[in-house]
């Protein structure tokens, strides 16, 4: 019987992975050896429908302040399901072997969605609108906005739970929200470029170069939302 493969096709997988290193007949053959083949599946079908979930949530509070304020809260949304072998990659980097028991405990990040705003004081509004509705449980809230990695990295990050509904059962199932400016989302692109790439020569100054300008991009953020503020004849 020929081999049964998965269908990625329907689900947000991001696309910049390089499969060279364990292909997905590997991973699929582990999954086969421990019977699991199916249940990744469904499992993955899951994360996927709790990214929609989550999706649909972020639409319709964008669409209401969109006609109260005169303005969109976010200007982007991205999505995306982690792949099979960077879900393998990050167990193996934790000791933990490639199973859907360790998938679940072991890793928070499977469905992500990044919420791209304009305005700073708009990440704190959608975040807090987000975590009080009432079927989101809010299991971690990172803000490296307030207090900035040492690289100079800023954004929300919020892992929720958010339920699902299936023919038998609900499950709440894990989805981290990452909220940041489109002047954070810039910087975070070059520095994620940077620090994936191998061989570069003043790696040291780059970086130096990277904190100054993700503290400049700071600046310009809030001097923007200061403007805004003006604009629309907002209390400071
Ligand atoms: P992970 O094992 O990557 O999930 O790290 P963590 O559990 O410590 O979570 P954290 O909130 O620090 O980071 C999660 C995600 O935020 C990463 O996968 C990146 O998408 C993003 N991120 C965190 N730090 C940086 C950074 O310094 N630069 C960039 N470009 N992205 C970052
Ligand atoms: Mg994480």
């Amino acid at each position: 019987m020929a081999a049964e493969h998965f269908d990625y096709s329907k689900l947000n997988y991001s696309k910049n992975d390089d499969w060279d290193e364990v292909s997905l007949v590997d991973l699929e053959n582990i999954l086969r050896m421990k019977g699991q083949v199916k249940e990744f599946r469904l499992l993955m079908m899951k994360y996927d429908s709790a990214l929609s979930e989550v999706r649909t949530k972020l639409d319709v509070l964008n669409k209401e302040l969109s006609l109260r304020n005169n303005r969109n809260p976010f200007e982007a949304i991205k999505m995306r399901i982690k792949t099979p072998l960077s879900i393998y990659k990050k167990l193996s980097s934790k000791g933990v072997e490639f199973s859907l028991e360790n998938i679940e405990s072991h890793i928070s990040d499977i469905a992500g969605i990044r919420v791209v705003c304009s305005f700073v004081d708009d990440i704190y509004m959608l975040a807090d609108c987000l975590a009080s509705q009432d079927d989101i449980r809010v299991l971690q809230r990172k803000d490296y906005i307030d207090k900035p990695k040492k690289s100079g990295y800023r954004s929300l990050h919020l892992i929720i739970e958010v339920p699902i509904y299936l023919v038998k059962e609900k499950e709440y199932m894990k989805v981290e929200v990452q909220f940041r400016t489109i002047a954070m989302d810039f910087w975070a692109s070059l520095e994620h470029k940077m620090k994936y790439k191998k061989d570069i020569i003043d790696q040291d100054v780059i970086s130096d170069d990277l904190k100054f300008s993700a503290d400049l991009i700071n600046q310009l953020d809030l001097r923007m939302q200061q403007i805004r503020r003006k604009i629309d004849g907002e209390e400071e």
